[in-house]
C-alpha cells in the first residue's frame, strides 16, 4: 500500500473537540445550550444507527438534542406538523429529518417546511441556492466533511481536475459546488456516464458517491490521486456472519496501491459528517440570536 490514508475519525474527534469549546462559550454568553432537533419517522436499522449517534455526539459536545421518533405509519401532515412546531421552537437551533423516509411520505414538502435558518442539512432550496450563488448559508454535512478531509491530503486545489461520481441534492451536487468555488475544474459523472474508467484516470481528486459497492476499481485511479470514498455500503453476509462487511463505493485494498492519499469505509467520511452537523448547528445558533 502506498497511499497516505486519511483518518476522518481522528479528523473528526479534534474537530469536535474543538466545537465543544465552541459550544461551551455559546452557553456561557446564551445562558442556553445551542439545540439540535433530529426526527426518525420508523425503524430503518442504518437511520437508528446514523440517528443515535447523532444524538449521543450532540450531548458529548455540550449541546442539547431533542429525539423525535415517529411510527413508520406517521402521516404527511403529522409530520409536516412537527416540523412546523421546532421551528416556532427557540430552544431548537437545527432541524435534521432523517432520510430516506418510508415510501409513503414525500421528502420535498418536508423539506421545504423546515425554516431555512434551522436548515443544518443544507437541503432546502434557499440554502442550495445559496451555495451556488456563492452566498453564507447552511452547507450539507457530507460534503463540507469530505471538502476538510480532501485539505488535509491537497492544500491548494487551483486547476486540478476534480472527478464526482453521483449527482445527489445530499452530496454529489454539493460536493461538486464546493470544489468549484476552491477552484478545482470539476466534472459530474454518474450512472449513465460512457466510459466512466477512462474519466476517473484523469481525476486528480475522486469524490465517489453512487452507492454501489466497490464499483470503482485500483486501475481507475490516477497515480496519486486523492480519493474520497463516500459510499456506505453493507455486502450480504458471508459464513457465519449475522452482518455483511461495510464497504465503500472503492476497492479500497486496489485503490490503496495507486493513490496517494485515500478515505477508508469505515472511518474517512462517516465520522465528519457528524462533526459538521454539529459546526452547522452552532452556525445557524449564532445567527439566531
Ligand atoms: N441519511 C443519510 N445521510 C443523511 C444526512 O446527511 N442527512 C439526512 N437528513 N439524512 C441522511
Amino acid at each position: 500500500m502506498s497511499a497516505t490514508i486519511i483518518d476522518g475519525k481522528a479528523v473528526s474527534a479534534q474537530l469536535r473537540a474543538e466545537l465543544a469549546g465552541t459550544a461551551a462559550r455559546f452557553e456561557q454568553r446564551v445562558g442556553r445550550k445551542a439545540g439540535l432537533a433530529v426526527v426518525l419517522v420508523g425503524n430503518d436499522p442504518a437511520s437508528e444507527v446514523y440517528v443515535n449517534s447523532k444524538i449521543q455526539k450532540t450531548k458529548e459536545t455540550g449541546m442539547a438534542s431533542f429525539a423525535h421518533r415517529l411510527p413508520a405509519d406517521t402521516d404527511q401532515e403529522t409530520l409536516l406538523a412537527l416540523v412546523q412546531q421546532l421551528n416556532d421552537d427557540d430552544a431548537v437551533d437545527g432541524i435534521l429529518v432523517q432520510l430516506p423516509l418510508p415510501g409513503h411520505l414525500d421528502a420535498g414538502p418536508v423539506i421545504l417546511a423546515i425554516d431555512p435558518a434551522k436548515d443544518v442539512d443544507g437541503l432546502h432550496p434557499e440554502n442550495a441556492g445559496r451555495l451556488l450563488a456563492g452566498l453564507p448559508g447552511l452547507v450539507p454535512c457530507t460534503p463540507s466533511g469530505a471538502m476538510i478531509l480532501v485539505r488535509r491530503a491537497v492544500e491548494d486545489l487551483s486547476g486540478l481536475h476534480a472527478v464526482v461520481i453521483g449527482r445527489s441534492n445530499l452530496v454529489g451536487k454539493p460536493v461538486a459546488q464546493l470544489l468549484l468555488n476552491a477552484n478545482a475544474t470539476v466534472t459530474m459523472a454518474h450512472s449513465r456516464t460512457r466510459n466512466l474508467a477512462e474519466l476517473c484516470r484523469t481525476a486528480d481528486i475522486l469524490v465517489a458517491a453512487v452507492g454501489r459497492p466497490e464499483l470503482v476499481r485500483g486501475d481507475w485511479i490516477k497515480p496519486g490521486a486523492v480519493v474520497i470514498d463516500v459510499g456506505v455500503n453493507r455486502l450480504a453476509p458471508e459464513g457465519q456472519a449475522a452482518k455483511g462487511r461495510l464497504v465503500g463505493d472503492v476497492a479500497y485494498a486496489e485503490a490503496a496501491q495507486v493513490a496517494g492519499a485515500i478515505t477508508p469505509v469505515p472511518g474517512g467520511v462517516g465520522p465528519m459528517t457528524i462533526a459538521c452537523l454539529l459546526q452547522n448547528t452552532l452556525t445557524a445558533a449564532e445567527r439566531r440570536i
